[in-house]
């Protein structure tokens, strides 16, 4: 479905992240589920999937950071946008479940509306992970639930001392093997290269991966989107799958 809105704020959460903020002028009759996407349209710049990163009286909020002239636009405020979705098949069913949500770089982005829709009746504990230190933004400011247990934050750069040093990955490694019971469900979300890691590390866990690919038209008709060698569409399947679903995707450079 389509849908026109005006962005009504864009607030730059750190070096190169933003969040902005678009109110949608028809009202939608289903809300969105968590990790579904919108196609989002700058007119005569960009069309570009994101995630819903929050949703709540016709807001809309996307976290972004500032890749290409699309992005950079967005940053600037373009006034009016186009929205068209909402994609993928999201996720409804996570109740009672106790959570680690690891992160990479805007992977992140899901993180609030995925709190938001579950409310208390979800536990989560966070690993963000992040190349440089200034790309840090507290997670805790984007995040209206009270379900959020703990934020660990991971720099690739190693300069801050408020960071773990090293990758999201190492210190899943780490936490996994020492707290292993804590969690029952592990969801990972960023590159495919630390999505492929992290299926790895445990392959007893529960564990879902968050993933990206080209999108274009969103609707299983262009073949865009197609996790190759398997014959799964990320706009129609996912963009949420289990390890297992996707294993021969993620083993692929
Ligand atoms: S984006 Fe066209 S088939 Fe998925």
């Amino acid at each position: 479905m389509f849908f026109s809105g005006k962005i009504i704020e864009v607030t730059k959460l750190s070096s190169d992240y933003y969040k902005t903020d678009i109110k949608l002028f028809e009202k939608i009759s289903q809300s969105p589920k968590p990790f579904q996407f919108v196609m989002l349209w700058i007119p005569r710049k960009d069309l570009m999937p994101m995630s819903v990163a929050d949703y709540h009286d016709d807001i809309l909020t996307i976290i972004f950071k500032v890749r290409g002239e699309g992005t950079k636009t967005l940053a600037q405020n373009p006034g009016f946008v186009g929205v068209n979705g909402f994609y993928g098949k999201g996720i409804k069913d996570l109740y009672e479940r106790k959570i680690l949500f690891v992160a990479g770089g805007s992977g992140v982005a899901p993180l609030p509306y995925l709190t938001r829709y579950f409310r208390d009746k979800i536990s989560i504990d966070v690993i963000w992970g992040f190349r440089y230190h200034h790309q840090y933004f507290d997670l805790s400011n984007i995040i209206s639930s009270r379900s959020v247990g703990e934020i660990f934050y991971v720099a690739e750069d190693c300069v801050d001392k408020r960071f773990y040093c090293g990758k999201a990955t190492d210190l899943y490694q780490k936490i996994i093997k020492r707290e292993r019971d804590k969690w029952d469900l592990v969801i990972a979300s960023g590159p495919k290269e630390m999505l492929a890691k992290i299926c790895e590390i445990n392959r007893e866990l529960d564990v879902y991966v968050n993933l990206e690919n080209h999108v274009k038209c969103g609707l299983g008709f262009c073949g865009s989107c197609v996790l190759k060698p398997t014959s799964k569409l990320l706009c129609v399947d996912g963009p949420l799958f289990s390890c297992d679903e996707v294993a021969e995707y993620l083993s692929q450079n």
